[in-house]
């Protein structure tokens, strides 16, 4: 090997090892934890490419760029790190191959024997981790903060959970106390991931209700029903297409807003989040604005919703800070 190549090689341990350094205090709070956030923790080819450990097992998350297959890691730079991840007294590893357009395969091992799923601890929360004949986890690492501050703050409220994935935000929810929560999501294995992650929790199935549907259809249907929720979750994907059409938070933010708050409640409380590093905070804030005024609703700002410190971002690069909402107080 070369001196130029021995060096690049050096400079990735250096990243890895300064990564881990920076989450130190928090390994002893949570069993899962991001521990490298390549936009943020890299200069180099490792800004491509993401690690979440669950215990012991760790998914590997790379993104291609262009449209051919520009594999961020070449073979050195995985032995690299499966090396790295070994002196972390990691058992297992699984990578995805995240391509910049389209469905990525599923993850498939880098070492050791991964498990199919595992029960993982994020504070008082349980959740399923998959590791094997899947594309995605289960958790979202970036809203951990957003979890702690419901299983503060949820006491007795009805909570509506839209586009809610494997429902940790319910989760977190029902563990703070939530009289009833209902957890809405348009794809119905990831429904079905909510439930049995409802259930992991010894959460009662009587105080929750898992809607499968679009958010699009569902919201007008609530409204009808004269549902009023104190706490509405809102936290869509960048674009989706279902039965009834498309929408991208590019264009459809007002909408998304509208539907939202015709069933929250009086002094009800809105938690609005997206992860669309092409939408500015400022269009964010400005469409919220419009759909609170044709609704005739104020509201106080309880919280920010950023980026964990686990998910850093770069100086000078706007795009990095993908993560912007906000807990929203209804006024009356
Ligand atoms: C960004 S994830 C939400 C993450 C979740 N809030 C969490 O913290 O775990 C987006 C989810 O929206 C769902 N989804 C996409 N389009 C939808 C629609 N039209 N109606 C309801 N859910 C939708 C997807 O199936 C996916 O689970």
């Amino acid at each position: 090997m070369n001196a130029g190549a021995n060096s690049s090689l050096n400079s990735i341990r250096h990243e890895l090892e300064a990564a881990w350094k920076l989450r130190d205090a928090l390994f002893s709070h949570t069993e899962a934890l991001r521990v490298f956030h390549g936009p943020g923790d890299s200069l180099g080819v490792l800004s491509q490419i993401a690690i979440e450990k669950f215990q012991d097992h760790y998914w590997v998350i790379e993104w291609e760029k262009g449209d051919g297959p520009q594999k961020a890691l070449g073979d050195a730079v995985k032995k690299e790190l499966i090396e790295f991840l070994k002196s972390k007294a990691a058992r297992s590893a699984v990578i995805l191959e995240r391509p910049e357009r389209g469905v990525p395969a599923e993850a498939k091992a880098l070492f050791g024997t991964p498990p199919e799923k595992i029960a993982v601890s994020e504070g008082r929360c349980k959740v399923w981790i998959r590791f094997l004949n899947t594309r995605h986890p289960g958790l979202f690492m970036d809203h951990s903060p957003l979890r702690l501050w419901l299983l503060e703050n949820a006491r007795d409220w009805k909570v509506l959970n839209t586009f809610a994935y494997t429902g940790s935000l319910s989760v977190a929810a029902g563990l703070g106390g939530a009289s009833h929560v209902t957890t809405l999501d348009l794809s119905k294995p990831t429904l079905n991931w909510a439930q049995e992650n409802w259930e992991l929790n010894g959460l009662k199935l009587d105080q929750s209700r898992f809607i499968h549907g679009d958010y699009f259809e569902w919201l007008p249907r609530l409204k009808r029903e004269k549902q009023l929720f104190d706490c509405v979750i809102l936290d869509p994907p960048s674009s989706s297409t279902s039965k009834n059409g498309r929408f991208s938070t590019a264009k459809d933010l007002v909408k998304l807003h509208e539907a939202a708050l015709d069933v929250l409640a009086p002094e009800g409380v809105l938690i609005t989040s997206i992860n669309s590093a092409n939408v500015t905070l400022s269009k964010f804030e400005s469409d919220v604005g419009l759909a609170a005024r044709s609704r005739k609703r104020s509201f106080e700002v309880l919280r920010e919703i950023q980026q964990p410190v686990t998910f850093p971002t770069k100086l000078g690069d706007p795009k990095s800070r993908y993560l912007k909402g906000w807990v929203l107080k209804a006024l009356e």
